[in-house]
């Protein structure tokens, strides 16, 4: 198992995508810490389901938004697991709203939740890490959204715009430590963040339509991603984000 005796944590990790990364970083024998913000049942299950896999996970309920409830996390993960290696900045939500009809309100949560908790993740697991003095890994769940507009979904898209310059600065900035900071970026994904689209099979037709690859991934497929860049055979990336979108950007179908 390649990850064996590594630490990772997972933000909003009990549902999704990250809740697919979680298994499959605990699958190659990472322990993990499981943040989650509602549903602390389906983290309980988690839980079990990881101790399944012959490895241990540790839920902690945290708002990523903040940054007292990120350091949480990393004290969790220290005082339960002894160490931090991987840092997935993974949680995400979006308001589906247009430039015109974006509250004060909305763009706050989308940009608190997306970016500004990558942000602190970031800074506050890479201070733990040079602690620790052997490198990590830090990657940031983005979208193909971070490059390729999205109408009708503008405060998301600034916020994986910002993840973006997120993880290439910070990737410059500690290469030196020998810590890796890489994006993955998604396009479709089967997960509760697509239900809408999921639910209307004229919506879902388009979208499917647009993707060469002709349908939505489903989460593992972006799980797969995450465990192999925090993995032993992916030691010269950085500063960069891999899309895993099905050919979704190269595309000339729009949405
Ligand atoms: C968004 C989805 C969208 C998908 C493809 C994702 O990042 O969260 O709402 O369907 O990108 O455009």
């Amino acid at each position: 198992m390649s990850l064996e005796n590594k630490v990772a944590i997972v933000t909003g990790g009990n549902s999704g995508i990250g809740k697919s990364i979680v298994l499959a970083l605990a699958a190659q024998g990472a322990k993990v810490v499981i943040d989650y913000l509602f549903d602390p049942d389906a983290t309980d299950a988690l839980e079990k389901e990881v101790a399944g896999l012959g490895s241990q996970a540790v839920g902690c309920q945290a708002d990523v938004s903040k940054v007292d409830d990120l350091q949480k996390l990393i004290d969790t993960a220290v005082q339960t697991f002894g160490r931090v290696d991987i840092m997935v900045n993974n949680a995400g939500v979006e308001t589906r709203t247009s430039v015109l009809d974006t509250t004060e309100g909305q763009y706050d949560k989308v940009l608190d939740v997306n970016l500004k908790s990558a942000f602190f993740g970031t800074q506050i697991a890479a201070k733990q890490m040079i602690k620790q003095g052997e490198g990590g890994r830090i990657i940031n769940i983005t979208s193909v959204h971070e490059d390729w507009p999205m109408p009708g979904n503008t405060p998301y898209c600034l916020s994986k715009g910002g993840i973006r310059m997120l993880t290439r600065t910070a990737g410059v900035e500690l290469a030196s430590h020998n810590i890796l900071v890489v994006g993955v970026g998604p396009g479709a994904v089967a997960t509760p963040i697509n239900t809408s689209t999921m639910k209307d099979p004229a919506l879902l037709a388009k979208l499917d339509g647009a993707i060469p690859l002709g349908r939505m991934a489903q989460p593992e497929e972006i799980a797969n991603v995450v465990a192999f860049l925090a993995g032993p055979n992916a030691t010269y990336l950085t500063a960069t984000t891999i899309f895993a979108d099905g050919g979704m950007m190269q595309s000339s179908v729009g949405l």
